[in-house]
């Protein structure tokens, strides 16, 4: 039987823990493909399936100790062969693909069935922008499929450096919205070149205090609160965040806001995977997407990654390089 590097820990566990081994490759079953993976990214969904918190991760993943011992959520890269029933794909097609309950890509072959989100990959796109144009580019299309937005409107992106903010920021751009994006000091030229039309270093300015109002309040990296942003937003404005918030405040809050026309949060709950990918493809064609990309890492340094991925301080999507 073939071998295949593969990051590897059976038990929830911390960060820098994630390990390397060597184990025997997959065969794919009826309905399911075998890709051989080129580029994989290590996320923050990573790293919640990776420790198993928060503890809702493991409804999906596993209570006790992880169903798959390979962690990983996307992958871009080719079909080596197919199992039985399988149509839609065959040996040799460019692929790529995501899934938040884990899909086990953290390694150099991987089993995926065809009733996840598996896309045939464009050729003029690289498999390590691929891979760095899911995770993040699947929750920040799903902030924005939550509300109407008109060309124009004013929006304030916080946290435009992540990978949900620094996706988020250019599919504002592509509709048009006038943004203003948040991130650290030494990254503003970075913030400006997404096609941020003002920026606000974080570490050095209080976003709340420039006067401005906004139609939207796109919080990427869930750091702010509803509190403290609703007088930043117009009458009808519409808060978002990426994290539940204190208490799980944005979840009640979004409820709540269901019954009323103010300043409301809405809270978004992604769904719709093959949708988010589709958009991000068809953008990418366009020439108006391009992941953020920060650190590529060697499989066998999975620990590093993730420790890095885990500290929030990665800049967009870091790579495991697979090829
Ligand atoms: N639980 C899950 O499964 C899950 C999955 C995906 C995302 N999320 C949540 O989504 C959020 C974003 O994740 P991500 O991967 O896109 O990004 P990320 O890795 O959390 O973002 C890191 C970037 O955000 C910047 N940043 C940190 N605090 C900031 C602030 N207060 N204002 C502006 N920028 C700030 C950091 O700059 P510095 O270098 O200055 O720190 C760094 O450039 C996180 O809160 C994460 O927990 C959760």
């Amino acid at each position: 039987m073939k071998t295949m590097r593969a990051v590897w820990r059976e038990e929830y566990c911390a960060p820098e823990k994630a390990g390397c081994k060597n184990v025997d490759i997959p065969l794919p079953g009826p309905g399911e493909v075998l890709v051989r993976v080129m580029a994989t990214t290590v996320n923050r969904t990573d790293c919640a399936i990776l420790t198993g918190k928060p503890f809702i991760m493991r409804f999906f993943t596993g209570f006790g100790r992880p169903k798959s011992p390979i962690p990983g959520t996307d992958f871009a890269g080719i079909v080596e062969s197919v199992g039985e029933g399988v149509t839609a794909f065959k040996a040799g097609d460019r692929v790529w693909g995501f899934d938040d309950q884990g899909l086990a890509t953290q390694a150099e072959y991987a089993v995926i069935p065809v009733k996840k989100a598996i896309l045939p990959l464009p050729g003029k796109i690289s498999f390590t922008d691929a891979a760095a144009s899911a995770e993040g580019a699947h929750y920040a299309y799903n902030f924005l499929n939550k509300v109407k937005l008109r060309a124009g409107q004013k929006a304030l992106v916080l946290g435009a450096t992540g990978a949900i903010g620094s996706a988020l920021l250019q599919f504002c751009k592509y509709h048009g919205l006038h943004v203003t994006a948040t991130g650290p000091t030494p990254e503003l030229k970075r913030v400006k070149a997404l096609g941020a039309d003002g920026v606000i270093d974080y570490l050095a300015e209080d976003f709340t205090a420039t006067g401005e109002t906004y139609d939207y309040v796109f919080d990427a990296v869930g750091k702010s609160t509803f509190g403290i942003c609703k007088r930043l937003l117009v009458p009808r404005g519409i808060y978002i965040s990426s994290e539940p918030g204190p208490g799980g405040q944005n979840i009640f809050l979004a409820l709540w806001g269901l019954f009323r026309l103010g300043r409301r949060v809405i809270f978004p709950v992604p769904s719709n995977i093959r949708r988010s990918l589709g958009f991000v493809a068809e953008l990418t064609a366009q020439g108006k997407f391009k992941p953020l990309i920060d650190k590529h890492y060697a499989i066998e340094k999975a620990g590093e990654a993730y420790a890095y991925a885990a500290s929030g301080k990665k800049i967009g999507n870091i790579i495991l390089d697979l090829e």
